[in-house]
């Protein structure tokens, strides 16, 4: 039987600067009625002169903070790092002062949180690591092409952090479903060289692939647990447009306030965007004991990475 691995505690972190929809109209041909009635998104963050690095050490600390622990592992999801040495990981366990831990970078698009947690989870259970950081972080703004309005008006900047421990009981992780649908490499595309540096996507196909998924997943979570009804479940999906999320909770025959969302606020933060969700829901004290949290992320890969969470 597996080690019990809990969420002991969640930060976050987002700049300060807001670029609002009323701010994109002076920049591209679009309204704010187009973007909010398409996406959902009101604002996003600008991260500025901040580099990723600060985003998730800031994020790390905030998540960090009175719990007293000191994690023996770190790994950092990102998929916007200036850098390539020194990784990510060092440099937030630099800042931290945590020098001696285990430390790894982790890019599976905006999958990426739910994929650390994973692989947090499986490091958990050999037996060596009892305390590990995860933290996602993103600066989407530098790969956007501000005079694009079909991607411009989608993203924004942010970073969250999950701290997980052996020696939580509550909020426990139950089980993950991960996977990668590789005939769709090519569809969500950022950082290559020369004219794949901005990001773009398919952005109808990645659309549908996204509600069929995150609808594939809540069924699956739903079957495996035994839950008959959905009174005692808060789905956190990745927010990267809430008509993919009314899309599958349509399908699914859910109430939309099920759905944990705020992409209103942040906009599309790829990695982070989970783990901005859920430390606002558990702040705002929105989730009761015993009831089931599914994370599910999906996007560039074409990946997905889903968990549930008994609160
Ligand atoms: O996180 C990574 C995973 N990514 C996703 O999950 C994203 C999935 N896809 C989407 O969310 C949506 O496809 C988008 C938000 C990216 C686009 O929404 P859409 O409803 O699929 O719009 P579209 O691209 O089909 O464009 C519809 C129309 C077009 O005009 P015509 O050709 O019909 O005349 C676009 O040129 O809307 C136009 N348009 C805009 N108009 C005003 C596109 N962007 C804008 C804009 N403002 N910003």
């Amino acid at each position: 039987m597996d080690k019990p691995v809990g969420i002991v505690a969640a930060g976050s972190y987002v700049p300060e600067k807001r670029l609002t929809n009323a701010d994109l109209e002076k920049m591209v041909a679009t309204s704010d009625e187009w973007i909010t009635t398409r996406t959902g998104i009101k604002e996003r963050r600008i991260a500025g002169a901040e580099l990723v690095a600060d985003l998730a050490t800031a994020a790390s600390r905030n998540c960090l903070n009175g719990t007293g622990i000191r994690p023996d592992f770190l790994i950092a999801s990102s998929g916007t790092t200036e850098r390539k040495f020194p990784y990510l990981g060092s440099i937030i366990a630099n800042r931290l002062q945590l020098t001696g831990l285990g430390a790894l970078d982790l890019n599976a698009g905006c999958s990426g949180l739910v994929y650390s947690m994973a692989v947090a989870y499986g490091l958990m259970q050999t037996g060596t690591y009892h305390n590990v950081l995860i933290t996602a972080a993103e600066k989407m703004t530098d790969y956007v092409d501000f005079s694009d309005r079909s991607s411009c008006i989608l993203f924004g900047d942010g970073a969250s952090a999950l701290l997980l421990s052996t020696q939580q009981t509550d909020h426990q992780i139950l089980t993950f479903e991960l996977g990668t649908d590789a005939t769709g490499y090519d569809q969500v595309v950022m950082g290559g060289p020369d004219a794949d540096f901005y990001f773009r996507q398919e952005g109808r196909s990645v659309f549908k692939f996204a509600v069929n998924k995150v609808e594939e997943l809540v069924t699956l979570f739903k079957e495996r647990l035994g839950l008959r009804d959905y009174k005692r479940l808060h789905i956190i999906p990745h927010q990267a447009n809430i008509r993919i999320i009314e899309a599958a909770a349509d399908k699914l025959k859910i109430p939309l306030d099920k759905f944990v969302c705020n992409i209103h606020k942040y906009g599309n933060t790829s990695s982070a965007s989970i783990g901005l969700v859920l430390q606002e829901g558990w702040q705002e004290g929105r989730f009761q004991t015993g009831d089931f949290l599914f994370l599910i992320g999906f996007g560039a890969g074409l990946s997905w990475a889903g968990a549930v969470v008994r609160w």
